[in-house]
């Protein structure tokens, strides 16, 4: 990447639905228990969707805080990109959100790419802001959105997996800034692990190709759930996560006359799927956990997309309120699998 232009966040937004769900309350709803979940996963509770609220609610909510956090009108944005994977229909969240913040000057689309839909949608932003300077001159500003709504295709009699999920939404705004910003970024996937982690398909048809209709599910009455073979995708999570950050951190170094190291790094905001993996993580990063965001998986439970840019305004994972600064890793990996990790410097 090149030094001379400097691109990184510049306002942040969050939202949690206000309905908590705790441990105790799922002790009423499937066999499991507080203890269980606390000491297999770090989660004491997680914020769930209302009956009357929705996924684009969260999105919204969590953009307007992003840009008053930025100083930037809705007329001002470029470009709008969300990483969601709940959003199970057309047209695309991204282009009802610019719709409901008045957006009017930007392109808008949704990124699919697992829990690291976030990163991926940083990185086709970042590209995006990059291309349009060098290759137009224009100064875009973008607005990226991690939102996911998992209760919604939460089976809620399968142990397992409810006990995991949360809904929420996280916003960045991201444009030119003087110096520092996004230093490098590092996406990859590997769909041969598909089958370890996935949702049923909304149509019949794309998962059978010999199923007699399309609308299978809906006349079933069954939703799409999610579906996860945990101990296997923890394994992957943790070699992966690990690979992801020496990867963007060596990627940074490869072509910079100054180059970082773990120990240069001040905080690392790791997807929030399970506390036993972040400790892994940082464990074999030789990171003190101090420098690692834990507190999501905590209150909010996996939330998907929203879990990193949720802890940008997590109290603490801030310096007296504000954001951190030095040099800072986000790290993400989900359903395909697919992953990344992105170098930033606070200043
Ligand atoms: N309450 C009580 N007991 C339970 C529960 C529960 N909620 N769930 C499973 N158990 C039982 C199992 O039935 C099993 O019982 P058994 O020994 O009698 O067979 C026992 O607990 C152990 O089950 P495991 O699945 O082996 O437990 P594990 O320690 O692997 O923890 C977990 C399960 C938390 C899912 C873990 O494997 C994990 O976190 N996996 C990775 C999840 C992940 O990284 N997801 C990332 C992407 S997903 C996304 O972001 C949407």
């Amino acid at each position: 990447m090149k030094p001379d232009l400097c691109i990184g966040y510049v306002g942040f937004g969050a939202y949690v639905p206000p309905t908590v769900l705790t441990n105790h309350d799922l002790e009423r709803i499937v066999d499991t228990s507080d203890e269980w979940i606390q000491r297999r996963t770090g989660i004491r509770e997680r914020h769930i969707l209302a009956e009357d609220e929705t996924i684009l609610d969260m999105a919204v909510a969590a953009a307007r805080q992003a840009l008053d956090d930025a100083g930037v009108t809705p007329e001002q944005i470029g470009d709008i990109r969300i990483g969601v994977n709940t959003w199970a229909r057309f047209p695309s969240l991204a282009t009802q959100v610019q719709a409901a913040i008045g957006a009017f000057n930007a392109s808008a689309a949704d990124v699919s790419a697992g829990c690291a839909g976030f990163i991926y949608a940083v990185e086709e932003a970042y590209n995006k802001i990059y291309v349009s300077k060098v290759r137009d001159g224009d100064d875009l500003i973008s607005l990226v959105i991690g939102v996911d709504g998992l209760s919604h295709i939460t089976n809620w009699t399968d142990r397992e997996t409810c006990v995991l999920l949360g809904d929420g939404a996280g916003a960045v705004v991201l444009r030119q800034v003087d110096r520092g910003g996004i230093l490098a970024i590092h996406t990859h996937a590997d769909g041969r692990y598909g089958d370890y982690l996935y949702s049923d398909p909304v149509l019949g048809t794309q998962w059978d190709p010999g199923a007699p209709e399309s609308f299978s599910n809906k006349q079933s009455g069954i939703r799409p759930y999610l579906h996860m073979s945990g101990r296997k995708v923890y394994g992957v999570a943790v070699r992966t996560m690990v690979n992801d950050i020496h990867t963007v951190v060596e990627k940074y170094n490869r072509d910079n006359p100054d180059p970082v190291s773990l120990d240069d790094v001040s905080f690392v905001y790791p997807h929030q799927a399970n506390l036993r993996i972040i400790e892994s993580v940082a464990s074999k990063l030789g990171m003190p956990l101090e420098r690692v965001y834990t507190n999501g998986i905590v209150h909010f439970g996996n939330t998907s997309t929203a879990s990193i840019p949720l802890g940008y305004l997590d109290p603490d994972a801030r310096t007296n309120g504000t954001p951190r600064q030095g040099i800072e890793i986000d790290v993400a990996f989900g359903a395909g699998f697919a992953s990344g990790a992105i170098l930033r410097s606070g200043a």
